[in-house]
């Protein structure tokens, strides 16, 4: 069945590449949320729709929500505030599956590193959403590279995560394996990284 995803943030590095992918591997019908619309350029796909608005903006965030099965937020910025605003629109809406795009670290398990309160939106909006009884997939990946490749592995919250970089591929080819597959990883906090 077609799957409707609809992209937070969808201008985010990690958004556009998983973009290409969901139109190359998935039949998914996107709607693509960001603030300036005209950054998005050269998508020719009738299964692309483009909106243009602010996550923080309750009711536009609303209105495009309806209908929606999967959303995927890929954001920065005020993290808890969005997490609160897309988890309260997602309960008046009815829509259940959520993936987050995180950080490696919130946990404090990246061995060898002590937890950095530069961290604090991303472990907090975190628990906002654990906190929630959405269909959540949170995604802690490490350093973002550029490689083209996709290698990674996925680490459970409580253990260490493994090595410190992944492909912004990888990150990409994951989340639109979350998307298109039902109860896959569901209420689950993932590690994301290329092991050493
Ligand atoms: N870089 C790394 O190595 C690394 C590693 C792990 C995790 N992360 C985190 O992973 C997340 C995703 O990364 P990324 O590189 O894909 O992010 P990104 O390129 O910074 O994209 C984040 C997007 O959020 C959008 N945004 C911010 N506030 C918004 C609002 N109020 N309404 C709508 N959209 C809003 C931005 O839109 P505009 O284009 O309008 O500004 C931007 O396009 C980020 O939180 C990042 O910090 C990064």
């Amino acid at each position: 069945m077609m799957t409707n995803v609809l992209i937070l943030g969808a201008n985010g590095s990690i958004a556009r590449v998983a973009i290409d992918l969901f139109l190359k591997e998935t039949d998914a019908q996107l709607t693509l949320y960001l603030r300036k619309s005209s950054r998005i350029k050269n998508i020719d796909s009738s299964r692309v729709k483009v909106i243009e608005g602010d996550v923080l903006d309750s009711e536009k965030l609303k209105e495009v929500m309806v209908g929606q099965d999967v959303v995927y937020a890929n954001l920065s910025g005020s993290l808890e505030q969005m997490a609160k605003n897309i988890v309260q629109t997602m309960d008046t809406t009815g829509v259940r599956r959520l993936i987050w795009i995180s950080s490696m670290g919130i946990y404090n398990e990246v061995p060898g590193q002590t937890y950095n309160d530069i961290l604090d939106p991303y472990r907090y909006s975190a628990e906002i959403i654990e906190a929630s009884d959405l269909e959540y997939t949170i995604l802690r990946p490490g350093w973002f590279t550029n490689k083209n490749e996709i290698d990674y592995v996925t680490t459970q919250k409580g253990e260490p995560f493994k090595g410190h970089e992944v492909s912004r591929q990888s990150v990409a080819d994951l989340v639109v394996k979350l998307a298109t597959s039902p109860g896959l990883e569901v209420r689950k906090s993932l590690g994301v990284s290329k092991p050493k």
